[in-house]
């Protein structure tokens, strides 16, 4: 069997934190194997916006932090770009800070929902106004923030993590319970670096915070983006697909459980622990892939990996049935309308539901162009569709691929090749 290896790049939430608390600590931080997308230079520029000096993206960069209250007012309007996960992060540590600021994105991230920070912040003592109802440009008058008990109403790592970020700068105590456990880096990160946060089921709380002390971090790959590869080794036909180096966190690998309930075969050897965070490799071979159902208990470890599910489903024996994922509607693109339209323009038939949708497999080859929607993981997802056999995809929209992973389609040419 042909074997092809690829190293995925750097993980995207480990990325955004990692420039977050280097920015934040006291002391000079060194930071291997940042992910270097458009997504992560929207966290560095909107740093750079608040005084800190973050240096060009590279694969080795050390940061001068300004300490846990030493942002700068900024001059500028904070641009997040296309990235949720920096403007709710971003959100969680200005409202903490005694100025004022105000967060813009693209089109894409302006109408994503952002009342769901805003609320939480505007309990903890901070000014927050959303001039369009709930979404951006939010303007944040920060400054003495008091403790907070939320009970959030959806599975939000960005949610939970702006609530935590904005205790840590305050100094509060603040504690969070959501629906289900979501991805848990920040919290990881901050035992790393000292603080004391408590975890009891779905609920952590923020215990005590001191100055951070500075980091030394290797960023380990990212399971979003190996997850493709993955899906290609899994329905392709006639080689193994091997993905070193990949963060194994439990609240990142839903997907990976999922393709093995679809009949794959996937083996995953740990090979070592990076800033709290397991390593290791992943081991993909061909097999038949039958129908799954997936419900809400199994969403937030696989959140960003549901398209990919989907596509997966249009090439398994028997029916594929999501539940439970509303939150795909408010991603970089509402992804149930963008899959669903997608796969029933290539001639999968498809059933749309509020809160998912089935899909039913075909081994039929699948033709066509479809629509990126200007979002990165749509974009691979059918990327990965059309490189498996038989089948032909163009895609409008490639280059959105910048976002999260930009060497995605010189690594699928390669892992095809
Ligand atoms: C992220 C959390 C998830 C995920 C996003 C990155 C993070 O969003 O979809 O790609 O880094 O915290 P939600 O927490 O809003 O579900």
């Amino acid at each position: 069997m042909i074997r092809r290896e690829i190293r995925v790049p750097g993980d995207k939430s480990l990325s955004h934190r990692a420039l977050i608390f280097s920015a934040l600590a006291e002391g000079t931080s060194r930071v291997r194997g940042i992910l270097r997308s458009h997504d992560v230079e929207s966290t560095a520029e909107v740093l750079r916006r608040l005084g800190v000096a973050i240096p060009p993206l590279g694969d080795q960069i050390s940061i001068d932090g300004v300490g846990l209250r030493g942002l700068a007012p900024p001059t500028r309007d904070l641009d997040c770009g296309n990235s949720g996960t920096t403007t709710r992060l971003m959100a969680g540590i200005v409202a903490a800070h005694p100025f004022t600021s105000r967060l813009i994105g693209d089109a894409s991230l302006s109408r994503r929902p952002m009342r769901r920070v805003a609320q939480p912040l505007t309990a903890m003592g901070a000014t927050v106004r959303c001039d369009s109802g709930d979404g951006l440009p939010l303007t944040i008058v920060g400054g003495n923030l008091r403790g907070v008990e939320w009970r959030s109403d959806v599975a939000s790592a960005q949610v939970k993590s702006a609530i935590l970020l904005a205790g840590l700068v305050a100094g509060v105590v603040v504690s969070v319970n959501e629906p289900e456990r979501s991805r848990d880096h920040t919290e990881r990160m901050l035992t790393g670096l000292g603080i004391r946060v408590d975890v009891a089921g779905t609920r952590v709380t923020l215990r005590e915070s001191h100055a951070l002390p500075p980091l030394d971090l290797g960023v380990p790959g990212d399971p979003s983006s190996a997850a493709f590869f993955v899906a290609l080794g899994a329905a392709g036909s006639d080689r193994e697909i091997v993905l070193p180096g990949v963060c194994l966190n439990p609240t990142r690998i839903g997907f990976l459980e999922a393709v093995r309930r679809m009949g794959a075969s996937v083996q995953v050897e740990q090979t070592g622990v990076e800033t709290g965070e397991a390593v290791g490799t992943i081991v993909v071979r061909p097999s038949q892939l039958h129908g799954i159902t997936v419900d809400a208990a199994d969403v937030p470890a696989m959140i960003d990996e549901i398209p990919l599910l989907a596509c997966l489903g249009a090439r398994a024996e028997g029916v594929t049935v999501i539940r439970g994922a509303g939150e795909l509607r408010v991603k970089e693109s509402d992804r149930i309308a963008a899959v669903a339209a997608n796969l029933t323009a290539l001639g999968v038939r498809v059933e749309e539901t509020r809160d998912g949708m089935t899909v039913a497999g075909t081994s039929a080859p699948l033709r066509g162009r479809v629509h990126a929607f200007a979002d990165h993981r749509i974009a691979m997802a059918f990327g990965v569709l059309g490189a498996l056999p038989g089948n032909r995809i163009e895609i409008d929209d490639p280059a959105c691929v910048e976002i999260s992973y930009p060497a995605f389609w010189a690594d699928l040419e390669r892992a095809i090749a």
